[in-house]
This record gives C-alpha cells, sequence and structure tokens, in this order.
C-alpha cells in the first residue's frame, strides 16, 4: 500500500508459516543460542518453524507484520525472532536468552507507541505471540481462556459468534494485541460500566524469569495484581488470559453528532466536561476534536464529534439525555439514533460499516500504517472556554492532530484506585489522548515539537503532582530508564504519573519475582535497590 507523499511501501505481509528456514552457523554465539534453544524446546516439527534468524527469508515479514508506527520501521532489529506455537519454547527462549546474554521483548498487538515491543538497543529477540491466540469460551460459566497473542477484535468476533448477551470491555481498535493491551489496563465504549479489561482478568499464565509457567494460584496474589494494569512486561510472558465475559443487552444504541465552531462546538464541549461522567452508567459519550481541511474561504476550523454508545435503546437513551441533569443541549433526536447489535457497535466504533460481516475484526492488518505519536492527559476540573481557545489556535496549525476525550465516572468511580495497578479512577472527569499522525520521515523532529510545545500548553489545565498519564499510550518523553540500572527515583518520574501510589507496590513485585531484571525495557519497573523484600533468589 503506498504512502501517500512518501512514496514508501507500507509492509502490510502476510505470514506463511509453513516455508523451513535456514540458518547461518558462522557466528558461535548464535549457533549456541540455536542449539539451546531446539534442546530445550519439544520434538523438532517439520510443518511449524518457530525460530527465525536475520537470514531467513521471512525475518522482515514477520518482523514488520506488526510495525505500527513508521517511526520505528528501521530500528535495530533483533538477532532472532521467536514466534512460539506452545508455551515451551517461550520457555526455551526465555532460559537461553538468558543463558546466552540476549535481551529479551516480548510482542502480541505490535501497538505500543513507542515501539517497545520489539526495539532494543542491546543484542535481543523477539518473543511474537501471534501463533498463540486460540480464544476458549465456557459461555455458560460467562468467561474465556484468550492465548496472549490474540487481538481484541479476534475475542469480540468469538464472543459475538458464540452469545448476543454477552461481551467485552476493552478497547475499539481490533488489532491491539490482548498482551499489551490487557496488562497495562484497557478501556473501551462500555468500561464505565464494566471497568477495565483489566479489572475482567480472573485468572493468567505466565512464564517467569526462570522459565517456570505460573498460573494465578502458583504466582500468588501480588504477580496477579501486578500484571493487571502494570504492564507484564516487567514480570514474565503471559500466554493467556482467562477473563470474565460481561452481560450486553440485545440492543445497544450509537450516535455521532458533529459541530465545528462555528456551529457552537464550544459550548457544547464545555457543557460536556460537567456531565459526561455524571450520566447513567449505560452511557459513554466520547469528544473526538480534529481539524478537517480548510473550507471554502480558506479558513481552518476544529470539529468536535460527540459519538455515543448506550447500553440499551434509543428510546430509553433519549429519555436520560433529554433530563435535565442529562445533556439536552446536544439535541439529539431519534432520527440520529441507530439501535445494533454489540458487535455492530464495535464494528462501528472500529470505523467499519455496521452491515459488514464481523469477520473483518480478524484482520490483523491495520488501514494504513503513518509515522505518530501521541501523549495523554487526565482532567479534573472542566477546562475554561478560554483554555479551550488556546487549544483550538493550536489544533489548526496541526492538520492531523486528534484528540480524544474519554468520559470516566460510572463503574470507574467505584473502583478502589488500588485494585489493581491502573490508578485513574474517581476523581477524573475524562481522560485526554493527543495524536498526531504524518507521512514524510523528514518532518519528523517538526511534528515531535509540535506535539510536546502542546503538552505544555495544557499543562495549568490537566491533572498536578503528578501529572498523570495512561500507561498504554506510552510516552517516553516522561522519561526513561538507564539501561538494566535504574534507581527508584528516576523511575518514579514517570512511574508515578503512570501508576500513582501503586508505583512502590509494583517495585516490590518485581524486586522480589524478577531481582536481577531479566525482564526490563526503558519503562520497565525498576528494582529496587535495597532488595528487601527478595524471596531467596541470587543477589
Ligand atoms: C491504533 C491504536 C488504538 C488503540 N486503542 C486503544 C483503546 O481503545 N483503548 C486502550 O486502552 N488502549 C488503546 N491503545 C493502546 C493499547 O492498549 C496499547 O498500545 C497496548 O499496550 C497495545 O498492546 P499490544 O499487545 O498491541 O502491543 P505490544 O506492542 O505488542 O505490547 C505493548 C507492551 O506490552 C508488552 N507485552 C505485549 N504482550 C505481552 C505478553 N504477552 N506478555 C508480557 N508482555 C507483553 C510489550 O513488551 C510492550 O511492552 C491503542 C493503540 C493504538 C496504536
Ligand atoms: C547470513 O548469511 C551470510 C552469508 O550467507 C553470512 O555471511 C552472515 O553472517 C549471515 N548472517 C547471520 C545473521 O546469520
Ligand atoms: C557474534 O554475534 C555477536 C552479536 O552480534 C557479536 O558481538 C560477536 O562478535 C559475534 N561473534 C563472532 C565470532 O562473529
Ligand atoms: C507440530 O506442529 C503441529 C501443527 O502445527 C502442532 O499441532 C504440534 O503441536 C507440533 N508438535 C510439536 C511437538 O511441536
Ligand atoms: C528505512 O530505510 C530505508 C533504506 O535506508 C529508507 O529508504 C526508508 O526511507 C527508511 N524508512 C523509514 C520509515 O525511515
Ligand atoms: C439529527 O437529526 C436531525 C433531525 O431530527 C437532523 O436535522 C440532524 O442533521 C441529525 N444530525 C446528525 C448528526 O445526523
Ligand atoms: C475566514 O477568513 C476570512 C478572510 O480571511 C476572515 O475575514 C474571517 O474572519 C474568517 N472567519 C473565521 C470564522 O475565522
Ligand atoms: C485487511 O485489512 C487491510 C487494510 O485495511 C486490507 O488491505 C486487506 O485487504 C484486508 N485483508 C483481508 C483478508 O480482508
Amino acid at each position: 500500500m503506498e504512502i501517500p507523499g512518501s512514496g514508501m511501501v507500507a509492509l502490510t505481509l502476510f505470514l506463511f508459516l509453513s516455508v523451513s528456514v535456514c540458518f547461518s552457523a558462522s557466528n558461535s554465539t548464535k549457533e549456541s543460542f540455536l542449539q539451546c534453544f531446539y534442546s530445550h524446546s519439544p520434538p523438532s516439527n517439520t510443518t511449524s518453524d518457530v525460530i527465525f534468524s536475520q537470514n531467513s527469508s521471512q525475518y522482515l515479514s514477520i518482523l514488520q507484520s506488526s510495525i505500527r508506527n513508521l517511526r520505528f520501521l528501521n530500528a535495530s532489529k533483533p538477532q532472532y525472532l521467536v514466534t512460539p506455537d506452545s508455551e515451551a519454547h517461550i520457555q526455551a527462549a526465555v532460559i537461553c536468552s538468558k543463558e546466552h546474554g540476549l535481551h529479551v521483548r516480548v510482542r502480541s498487538g505490535g501497538h505500543d507507541y513507542e515501539g517497545l515491543s520489539y526495539i532494543s538497543d542491546v543484542p535481543f529477540i523477539i518473543i511474537d505471540l501471534f501463533q498463540m491466540r486460540s480464544i476458549s469460551l465456557d459461555i455458560k460459566n460467562e468467561y474465556a481462556w484468550v492465548g496472549g497473542g490474540a487481538t481484541l477484535g479476534e475475542l469480540y468476533y468469538s464472543i459475538a459468534g458464540s452469545s448476543n448477551l454477552h461481551g467485552f470491555p476493552a478497547g475499539s481498535c481490533p488489532t491491539v494485541g490482548v498482551g499489551g493491551h490487557i496488562s497495562g489496563g484497557g478501556f473501551g465504549t462500555i468500561f464505565r460500566k464494566y471497568g477495565l479489561a483489566a479489572d475482567n482478568v480472573i485468572d493468567a499464565q505466565i512464564v517467569d524469569v526462570n522459565g517456570n509457567i505460573l498460573d494465578r494460584k502458583s504466582m500468588g496474589e501480588d504477580l496477579f495484581w501486578a500484571i493487571r494494569g502494570g504492564g507484564a512486561q516487567s514480570f514474565g510472558v503471559i500466554f493467556s488470559w482467562k477473563v470474565k465475559l460481561v452481560r450486553v443487552p440485545p440492543t445497544v444504541t450509537v450516535f455521532s453528532i458533529g459541530k465545528t465552531l462555528e456551529q457552537g462546538a464550544t459550548k457544547l464541549l464545555h457543557k460536556w466536561q460537567t456531565v459526561a461522567d455524571k450520566l447513567h452508567q449505560d452511557f459513554f459519550i466520547h469528544v473526538v476534536m480534529g481539524v478537517p481541511s480548510a473550507n471554502s474561504n480558506g479558513n481552518k476550523t476544529v470539529r468536535v464529534s460527540f459519538d455515543c454508545l448506550f447500553l440499551g435503546t434509543a428510546e430509553r437513551l433519549l429519555s436520560l439525555l433529554q433530563q435535565e441533569d442529562g445533556f439536552p443541549e446536544l439535541g439529539v433526536t431519534r432520527d440520529n439514533c441507530t439501535e445494533m447489535s454489540w458487535i455492530q457497535s464495535v464494528l462501528y466504533f472500529a470505523g467499519f460499516s455496521i452491515t459488514e460481516s464481523s469477520d473483518v475484526l480478524l484482520n490483523r492488518t491495520m488501514s494504513s500504517t503513518q509515522f505518530s505519536k501521541a501523549k495523554s492527559d487526565y482532567v479534573k476540573e472542566p477546562i475554561p472556554e478560554s483554555g479551550l481557545e488556546g487549544l483550538y489556535k493550536m489544533l489548526v496549525e496541526e492538520e492531523n492532530s486528534i484528540l480524544i476525550l474519554t468520559p470516566y465516572g460510572g463503574s470507574m468511580s467505584q473502583i478502589s484506585s488500588s485494585e489493581i495497578p491502573f490508578p485513574h479512577r474517581s476523581g477524573n472527569l475524562y481522560g485526554i489522548q493527543y495524536i498526531l499522525d504524518w507521512a514524510a520521515a523528514e518532518e519528523t523532529e517538526k511534528h515531535l515539537g509540535w506535539m510536546r510545545r502542546l503538552y505544555k500548553y495544557m499543562e495549568p489545565y490537566v491533572s498536578k503532582s503528578p501529572r498523570a498519564a495512561y500507561f498504554n499510550y506510552r510516552d517516553l518523553d516522561l522519561g526513561r530508564n538507564n539501561k538494566r540500572h535504574t534507581s527508584y527515583a528516576q523511575a518514579a518520574v514517570w512511574g508515578l504519573k503512570y501508576f500513582n501510589h501503586n508505583f512502590k507496590r509494583l517495585v516490590r513485585v518485581k524486586t522480589s519475582t524478577d531481582p536481577d531484571n531479566f525482564f526490563w525495557n526503558e519503562q520497565s519497573i525498576p528494582v529496587s535497590q535495597s532488595g528487601s523484600t527478595k524471596k531467596g533468589k541470587k543477589e
């Protein structure tokens, strides 16, 4: 696919896994890593290859298959790609990487905003879980086991195939992987009612730093707490989640109302800030702010779209919304509402037509891959109109800038802020995600500069001490670890933003489960230097 303006080919390659691989034996370290890997793997199997060296003809297509941000297309590459089809391959990869001094990155859907699942500046391997994506449902008992490399789309598709009364509360983008998403929190259109994806995890299977397989019972409640929102990459490799299915009504309703500034967007936006978190938890009305192309007289204007998912019929939606404590100013009518099934609402929020077959949710290829940068904030007090005016001025400077304002409240305010590591619960009106895409490599610095100015501009209007951020909207501008040895104080700079008071407990869990900091990345949980909580592991 051509990326407009760059003449570059987006690498959206389909993977064929049955071709055999040839390995070069020219480097003895590599050879012995391979020998180690094979000796720890199940008896070799000619129909399924699970390790690829840089010389393999499939290496590049597999590596690039889930790179979602062109900023990282040419970054340093792993010595090996391991694509396990059973947990034994994960165990082998962990044990042998440790033995051969190779670093490990784990990839599920590859959506990490800073590419941390597939790039590293020290010699490394990638464990890519895309072959481990089986999903088994037990509708009667309302749970599912989901492979660590499955996508949200695959999960939604399979639930809807078995029940029209069940769903799962997670993100809207179907290509996002459950590995990163659930372990970092995970919110979507029904989270005001059911909580985060991570709030609905009831068990998990993980390969730990010693190559052991643990489940909830054997890992214990501390580690089980940490991997539900604290980012699994600091603790091991999740190869399966057991999640609770939630009950959705047979009919849900959506609408989308868009207004430009000239059409009175500011007044509505101001009102939205005071009601969106207080509406009935069956409502989710998020705001998408963007800048359409210049209009006929050459002016650029900001467009604000109020997009709703309601867990119920149009009739009930209208009666709640039109009440005084609803949002009558939005002027929603029956004509604006479309009733549909939950799975159709998934298609709708993923940008597909609701008449399309839900098979499209199984497609792991994103419709376009560009250069991008994102940041996040939390808002506790409505932003005054003067603050919004300044924001519009900045937005019109960048044609592809988008802000998504996600309402909190509902169940999110009822769940304790230390229930899992994700701390952003009551007291938050909404979260903001800032996203910027561009198509030309040479513009990268300019756009990053704009994004940082926007973030600076927003400072007075958002949460303070710490200025909170959402871990799944990874942002290395917030700070990064020094290779493997990072002090608590250094990591706390970004750690408190993502996890607030839960950061300390994450450090304790990390210190007791991975005292040598084998599983690290630029924003992994650091090991406490005092090592006071070590549990009989070597120093
Ligand atoms: C287009 C797009 C839309 C998004 N929409 C939403 C949304 O609606 N709601 C929301 O909450 N977030 C959303 N996100 C953010 C998303 O939740 C995070 O980027 C998430 O971490 C992606 O998970 P992944 O498995 O696809 O990514 P990866 O890049 O594969 O992984 C992300 C991190 O998790 C680690 N990891 C992945 N799998 C495992 C595993 N099995 N075991 C241990 N560690 C693992 C990786 O090493 C990396 O550190 C979106 C992101 C994008 C790019
Ligand atoms: C790839 O193969 C070439 C020659 O066939 C060899 O020189 C090179 O070392 C190999 N590289 C790796 C990473 O194995
Ligand atoms: C083997 O590869 C590693 C990592 O690329 C390199 O540091 C080392 O020098 C290589 N050894 C030989 C004998 O080529
Ligand atoms: C061999 O490959 C088949 C098909 O991919 C798979 O079902 C089986 O588990 C594999 N066996 C081993 C020992 O890896
Ligand atoms: C990656 O490198 C190739 C070859 O050097 C170059 O043509 C291409 O523009 C680079 N792509 C990106 C996204 O930087
Ligand atoms: C909402 O419905 C009214 C008619 O009831 C219509 O005039 C208006 O264009 C609709 N708005 C949208 C965004 O569809
Ligand atoms: C649109 O542009 C014209 C001419 O440049 C200007 O006079 C007018 O005020 C602009 N309108 C808005 C709404 O900014
Ligand atoms: C998957 O999506 C991509 C991007 O939208 C598209 O180009 C491709 O044709 C789709 N593949 C299938 C099998 O539908």
